[in-house]
C-alpha cells in the first residue's frame, strides 16, 4: 500500500457501478490469477511518453485524436479490419495536422475496448427478459439467456484479443505502412471514389510534392524517423476492475504502478462518481486518464473530479470528454471550461460529439445524425473560444469498414439504409468516409 493509502485493490471497499454478476467466486479468482501471471501489454514508459504528449494538448500546442470502435468484438479480429481502422485514423490525422497544422496526437479505442457499461441490467428478446450484452469481455451478444452469462474467462479471452491486436498496430505503425510516403495507399477504394476521398487525394498529393521537394533541397528523409513511424496508443473504459487490477503492475524505474491493459484508461459517465470503485482505481495508476463528461455535471463536481484525479494538476494526466447532446452543449459546456480554468486544473478538453446524440430510427436500429455531431462540435469550439481555452481535441467511434450506422454525411445515409450494413455490437459508428469528412470540417473550426 502507498503512503496514501491507495492499493490495486482499495477499490474493492468501494461501491463499483456496471458489474457484471459473476456466477461463480471460484471461477472468477481462477481468472483473475491467470491474467494477473500474463505480461503486461503496454509499458510505463510508453504511458509516459503519451503523457507528455498530451501535456502539449494542454498547452494548445497539438490535439488528440481518440477514436474507434464503440466495443470491440471477438468475432472480427481479422488483419483486414484491423488495418482499416488505422487507415482511417491515420487519414484523419493527416487531414488535421495539414489543414490546421498542429501536431496529433493518435489515440485508439482498440485491443481492450471489450466492457461496455449499460442503460438497463435486462433487456426484453420477445417474451423474455435477458441479462444485457456487457461487452465480449463479459459475454455474448447472441439473444439468448445462456449467451448473457457472465464469464469470467472472457476476461483472458480479451487478453488475447488485445494482445494479437496490439502486435499488429505495432507491427502496422512502426513496419512501414504507416511511413507517410504511403500516405495515398491508406485512402480505401470505396473512400477514395467520394468526394471527400478526393479532397483527401489533393492533401496527399500535396503532402508528395513537400517531400520531394525537401528531398531536391539535400534533406535526408530517410534519416528523419517521424516521417516513417508514427506513435500511436491504445486506450479503452477501464469497466471491469477485476481485469484492469490484474493488468496492473509496479514499474521498477520509477516504483510506481501503471494500468498496463492500455496506455490511456477512461472512466465512463455512468462510473465517475467520486467515491464509487472506478475512481478510486484510476486515482492511483500512473497511466494518462479520461473521464466522461455528460449534462448532470456542474462546476462543483468537475473540480472534485480533477482534485481526486489529479491532485498534483500534472498536465496530460488528465482529460475530460464532454458528451453533452447537440443541443445542450452552447449551455452546458462554458461554466465547466471556466470552472476548471479558474481552479487552476491543466485540463485537455475533448469533445465526443457521440454519445450525448444517439436515438432510435423507426426501423429500431440506434442511430446518431451526422449533423447533430458536427452542431456539438461547433458547440464545444465556440465555447473554448469564449472562455479563452484549448479545443483539445475529439474523441469518436468508427470503423474503416463501409458501415450504414450514422445518418447523413456525404454518403448521405437515410434511415431506411441503416439496415443494409449495420454490424455494430453496440453503439452506431462513423464509417470512413464520414470519419475523414468530420476530420475536414474540425480542421476548418481548428483554423478558424
Ligand atoms: C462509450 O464511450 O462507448 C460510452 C459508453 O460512453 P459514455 O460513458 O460517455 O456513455
Ligand atoms: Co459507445
Amino acid at each position: 500500500m502507498s503512503a496514501t493509502g491507495w492499493s490495486p485493490q482499495t477499490w474493492r471497499t468501494r461501491t463499483a457501478s456496471q458489474q457484471p454478476q459473476w456466477p461463480d467466486p471460484a471461477e472468477l479468482e481462477r481468472s483473475e490469477k491467470e491474467l494477473a501471471g500474463l505480461p503486461p501489454l503496454v509499458f510505463a514508459g510508453e504511458a509516459r511518453r503519451l503523457q507528455s504528449q498530451l501535456a502539449a494538448v494542454a498547452e494548445g500546442r497539438a490535439f488528440l485524436l481518440q477514436a474507434g470502435d464503440c466495443a470491440e468484438s471477438f468475432d472480427e479480429l481479422s488483419a483486414d479490419a484491423i488495418r482499416d481502422k488505422l487507415k482511417v485514423i491515420l487519414q484523419m490525422a493527416v487531414v488535421l495536422t495539414y489543414g490546421a497544422g498542429v501536431p496529433v496526437v493518435k489515440v485508439g479505442r482498440i485491443a481492450g475496448q471489450f466492457a461496455k457499461p449499460r442503460s438497463s441490467p435486462t433487456e426484453r428478446v420477445g417474451d423474455l427478459q435477458i441479462g444485457s450484452f456487457r461487452g465480449h469481455m463479459v459475454n455474448d451478444d447472441a439473444p439468448t439467456v445462456a449467451a448473457r452469462r457472465a464469464d469470467p474467462q472472457r476476461m483472458v479471452t480479451a487478453y488475447h484479443h488485445a494482445t494479437a491486436t496490439l502486435n499488429l498496430i505495432r507491427a502496422f505503425t512502426k513496419g512501414g505502412f504507416a511511413d507517410l510516403s504511403q500516405v495515398h495507399s491508406w485512402n480505401q477504394q470505396f473512400v477514395a471514389s467520394s468526394e471527400e476521398g478526393r479532397r483527401y487525394e489533393q492533401i496527399a498529393a500535396e503532402i508528395d510534392a513537400a517531400l520531394r521537394f525537401m528531398a531536391a533541397c539535400g534533406i535526408d528523409l530517410h534519416a528523419e524517423q517521424t516521417l516513417h513511424q508514427v506513435d500511436f496508443y491504445t486506450s479503452h473504459e477501464a469497466l471491469i476492475l477485476e481485469y484492469e487490477q490484474a493488468l496492473t503492475r509496479n514499474d521498477s524505474l520509477s516504483g510506481d504502478f501503471y494500468d498496463c491493459s492500455a496506455h490511456m484508461l477512461w472512466i465512463g459517465e455512468r462510473t465517475r462518481q467520486a467515491d464509487g470503485a472506478h475512481v478510486e482505481f484510476l486515482s492511483g495508476v500512473h497511466n494518462p486518464l479520461g473521464c466522461k463528461i455528460g449534462p448532470s455535471v456542474d462546476g462543483d463536481e468537475l473540480v472534485g473530479l480533477c482534485d481526486r484525479l489529479n491532485p498534483e494538476r500534472i498536465p496530460g494526466r488528465l482529460t475530460l470528454i464532454t458528451r453533452m447532446g447537440a443541443d445542450r452543449a452552447a449551455d452546458l459546456l462554458p461554466p465547466l471550461f471556466a470552472a476548471a480554468r479558474d481552479a487552476g486544473h491543466p485540463v485537455v478538453w475533448a469533445c465526443d460529439p457521440m454519445h450525448g446524440n444517439t436515438f432510435a430510427s423507426d426501423s429500431g436500429h440506434k442511430t446518431r445524425r451526422f449533423d447533430d455531431i458536427l452542431k456539438e462540435l461547433r458547440a464545444f469550439f465556440d465555447a473554448h473560444r469564449q472562455i479563452g481555452t484549448w479545443p483539445g481535441g475529439i474523441h469518436v467511434e468508427l470503423t474503416g469498414d463501409d458501415v450504414t450506422e450514422c445518418l447523413g454525411g456525404f454518403g448521405d445515409i437515410v434511415e431506411d439504409q441503416l439496415h443494409l450494413r449495420y454490424t455494430t455490437t453496440c453503439d452506431p459508428r462513423l464509417n470512413a468516409r464520414q470519419a475523414i469528412d468530420l476530420a475536414f470540417r474540425v480542421a476548418e473550426l481548428l483554423r478558424s
